[in-house]
């Protein structure tokens, strides 16, 4: 699949927890837009915020649980979450998978799948502060710096190309929290504008890949 589609984007939000990302994207793309609209909502948390969100907006929403690695260390639990999720998005013709909050990693074979077709969004400066408790590493490291980055997901944990990113200072008072509310502002503009990017076929998969290689 490439973009710019001949009509508008259906779009999957996968979210585990308060959805604010999600709210964002839903906004940007209401279903009158041109672009995109958001076709389903799926959380591997039963008692989500995102999930309870999606449904007063009417939005189809799905619930199939994810264990933790360490609860499943055969995969199974995983394997059910994905083959539900894949009778979903094939159900609902989706195009693109945007996690926003979503705290599960796939397999291989899911990345795979839908290669160059699902985004993530990652409160710091990628290639910086990657994995979990990303503001919380800024701050240790003591940089005057940080922001939001917009990333295609590849096999690895916040690894894939980035779309796009948005900066914000540290300030030398700043607590976890301060820094991520500031940082959170910016994600909710960078979301939809990578959307934009790669809906409008301006930030492909393909591309990127060859940009960073080749420079
Ligand atoms: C955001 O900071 C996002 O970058 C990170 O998880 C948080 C989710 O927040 N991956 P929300 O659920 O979208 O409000």
């Amino acid at each position: 699949m490439t973009f710019p589609l001949d009509r508008p984007a259906n779009l999957a939000i996968f979210a585990s927890g308060r959805g604010s990302n999600m709210d964002a994207i839903v906004r940007a793309f209401p279903p009158e837009n041109s672009f995109a609209h958001v076709v389903m909502v799926m959380s591997d948390n039963a008692q989500a915020p995102a999930l309870h969100k999606a449904t007063a907006l009417g939005i189809a929403s799905y619930h199939s649980s994810f264990p933790l690695r360490k609860h499943d260390p055969t995969g199974h639990g995983r394997q059910v979450f994905e083959q539900a999720a894949t009778a979903y998005l094939c159900h609902h013709s989706v195009d693109l998978i945007c996690l926003a909050g979503f705290m599960r990693i796939f397999s291989a074979p899911f990345n795979d799948a839908w290669r160059g077709r699902i985004l993530n969004i990652h409160p710091s400066l990628l290639p910086d502060f990657k994995g979990l408790y990303p503001q919380r590493q800024a701050l240790k490291a003591g940089v005057t710096e940080s922001g939001c980055s917009v990333h295609y997901v590849d096999a690895g944990v916040d690894t894939g190309p980035v779309i796009l990113q948005r900066r914000v200072p540290v300030y030398p008072d700043d607590t976890e929290d301060s820094l991520a509310e500031r940082i959170l502002r910016e994600e909710h503009i960078a979301y939809p504008a990578a959307l934009r990017l790669v809906l409008s076929g301006q930030a492909s998969y393909q591309a990127l890949i060859r940009e960073a290689s080749c420079g």
